[in-house]
């Protein structure tokens, strides 16, 4: 049985490495997408400082439609392209971007979002969705925050059939 633990940490490069190993020892035992989908928010969301809102959405029907997350309820679809979220599933590339209210056609779901991470979540060549990270701070995430989710998203994916 999986026991959360607070992680401790000096830095972030830290933090994301335990985070990781705490990540693996989630999921290894399971592998349904909705399951660990909700526990991997869960974890990030009580584990990483300063977010409003850490979930997937999942691609159906040529669009993204909500899926598990931690926060305040969302909106539902994103069309591809569109907003941070279908910006980041269109061009498969993480998106950082450090004050929402200058990404044009940012797709406000909480007002309190000010900064956001979204990696997009590619396994075997297929876009299954993105992972969206949202902070009620200002320039909250950095290239080590991107690096770190990229790989908590990889183990995310591997987790997977
Ligand atoms: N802000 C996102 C929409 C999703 S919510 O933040 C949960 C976007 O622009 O795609």
């Amino acid at each position: 049985m999986f026991e959360m633990k607070k992680i401790q940490a000096s830095g972030k490069d830290q933090l994301y490495a335990e985070l990781l190993t705490h990540a693996k020892g989630l999921l290894h035992d399971e592998h349904d997408l909705v399951a660990n989908a909700a526990n991997f928010s869960a974890l990030l969301y009580h584990s990483l400082p300063d977010l409003n809102w850490v979930g997937f959405y999942f691609m159906k029907d040529g669009g993204l439609l909500v899926g598990p997350f931690q926060g305040k309820p969302a909106c539902v679809h994103i069309a591809l392209g569109k907003g941070v979220c279908g910006t980041a599933a269109q061009k498969r590339e993480t998106q950082v971007v450090p004050d929402v209210n200058k990404f044009p056609g940012h797709i406000f779901c909480d007002g309190d979002s000010l900064s956001e991470l979204v990696v997009p979540l590619v396994k075997d060549g297929t876009l299954l969705g993105v992972l969206d990270l949202d902070s009620p701070k200002l320039a909250r995430f950095d290239q080590e925050d991107k690096q770190g989710l990229e790989a908590l998203a990889e183990a995310f994916l591997e987790s997977l059939p």
